[in-house]
């Protein structure tokens, strides 16, 4: 069973479109093995960004990341990362085809609404820093 971490950042929350996005992600399948609420330390965020470390927008995407809580799920199922990331569009919003999570719920490429790990590598890193062994059900 493959596992990815998704972020649904502070813009989801503002919005109150958690629950709608959630609901896709059951909807196809895939079983929630961990779900909580964050507010993320600008440490835990350089952590989970630091690939990012040397782009122009590194500061602005820490700051959005840490600017208010959000939700940090762990889900599970067949071809999780792919899928998941089909499922949330291009990272730009713009971009984005109507149907996917960005294209309906998000415009900014700053505030697109959900974060995806991109690789196997990735999302082992990644959910190691939101959760530990204990907090995974699987
Ligand atoms: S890159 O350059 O292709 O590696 O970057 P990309 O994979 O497109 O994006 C990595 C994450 O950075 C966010 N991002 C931005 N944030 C703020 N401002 C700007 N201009 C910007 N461009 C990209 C983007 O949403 C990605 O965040 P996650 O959480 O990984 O989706």
């Amino acid at each position: 069973m493959e596992k990815t971490l998704l972020l649904l950042k502070p813009d989801a929350i503002v919005k109150g479109v958690c629950g709608q996005i959630i609901d896709r992600f059951e909807k196809r399948g895939f079983k929630i093995a961990a779900i909580k609420m964050v507010q993320l330390t600008r440490k835990q965020a350089e952590i989970h960004y630091y690939e990012h470390t040397d782009k122009p927008f590194f500061h602005e995407l820490v700051d959005f990341i840490t600017s208010s809580p959000l939700i940090a799920m762990v889900i599970a199922g067949e071809n999780a990362i792919k899928a998941s990331r089909f499922m949330m569009g291009s990272t730009n919003p713009i971009d984005a085809a109507a149907g996917t999570i960005r294209g309906d719920f998000a415009l900014n490429i700053r505030k697109n609404i959900i974060h995806g790990s991109d690789s196997l590598i990735s999302a082992e890193r990644e959910i190691k820093n939101f959760f530990t062994e204990k907090e995974l059900y699987l």
